[in-house]
């Protein structure tokens, strides 16, 4: 062999140890990154809507990457307003909040949009768009990024299927049943691979077999280190997967291993 050549392959070897070194320090900052994301925090937070009473007063929490809570507490106590502030569709009165390692509450208008993308939202009232059908529902998340239209509806396609409304692709909304219209709302919320998942009440208006499905397939997204937090009154459901639950009840909070007494 030359010396050339020799040369040329040393090279080459030194270029692969290079990029090989590159991309394992590039995993653990990664990592490190990965340990600030997904967190959630509550610091003093305090929220009114208008000049009415204290919904949530002085609530203090953190949630851990990977976590998978509840938010329990009867009608009315201020369940859906805790997810709204964590999903940045409700400014807190006071307090800091952060989530993904950002202070949402400092966050200017401009970066809502990245909040959308790290926080997969299902709120009660499933706001679809009721003029297009179940795919388009599906892909406009994934659209709004710019994603390639074949990628779009090949993501969009497995998340139906991953909630149970395959062969549903082409109905309307005002088409599908209150549990369907609730599930594509799921499906919409996860086609994008949010780090963090926020679920009002999922499992309302569906049968005790849809409804344990549809917490596998939360299950299986936390599995993989969605952050999840699930506001629920379904004590047996609760039961089942619960390990964390936050309390709010007539203006108190606890924060509770398991499912509260
Ligand atoms: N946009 C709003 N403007 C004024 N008051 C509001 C608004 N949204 C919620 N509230 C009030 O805040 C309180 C808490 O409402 P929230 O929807 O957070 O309760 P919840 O615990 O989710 O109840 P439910 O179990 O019935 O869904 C209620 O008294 C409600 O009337
Ligand atoms: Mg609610």
């Amino acid at each position: 062999m030359s010396a050339n050549l020799r040369k040329g392959r040393l090279k080459t070897a030194l270029a692969h140890v290079i990029i090989l070194a590159d991309s394992y320090t590039h995993c653990l900052s990664l990592l490190g990154l990965l340990t600030l994301a997904n967190m959630i925090e509550f610091q003093h937070v305090f929220k009114s809507y208008g000049r009415g009473r204290n919904i949530l007063a002085d609530i203090n929490f953190r949630i851990e990457p990977g976590e998978f809570v509840f938010v329990s507490g009867p009608s009315g106590a201020g369940k859906s307003t805790l997810l709204k502030l964590i999903g940045g569709l409700e400014p807190a009165s006071r307090g800091s909040i952060s989530v993904n390692g950002h202070r949402i509450d400092k966050m200017p208008p401009r970066a809502r949009p990245y909040l959308r993308r790290a926080v997969g939202v299902i709120l009660q009232d499933t706001h679809l768009l009721y003029d297009r059908n179940a795919m388009q529902n599906v892909m406009l998340p994934l659209t709004v990024i710019g994603l390639e239209n074949s990628v779009a509806i090949t993501r969009s396609r497995a998340a139906l299927e991953k909630v149970g409304l395959s062969g549903k692709e082409d109905m309307k909304p005002i088409e599908l049943s209150g549990g369907e219209q609730q599930r594509l709302a799921i499906a919409r919320a996860i086609v994008n691979r949010p780090a963090i998942l926020i679920v009002d009440e999922p499992t309302a208006n569906l049968d005790d077999e849809t409804a344990r499905r549809i917490m596998e397939v939360f299950r299986d997204f936390n599995r993989v280190g969605v952050t999840t937090l699930i506001a629920s009154h379904d004590r047996g459901l609760m039961a089942s997967y619960a390990s964390r639950t936050l309390l709010i009840e007539a203006g108190r909070f606890a924060d509770v291993k398991g499912v509260p007494a």
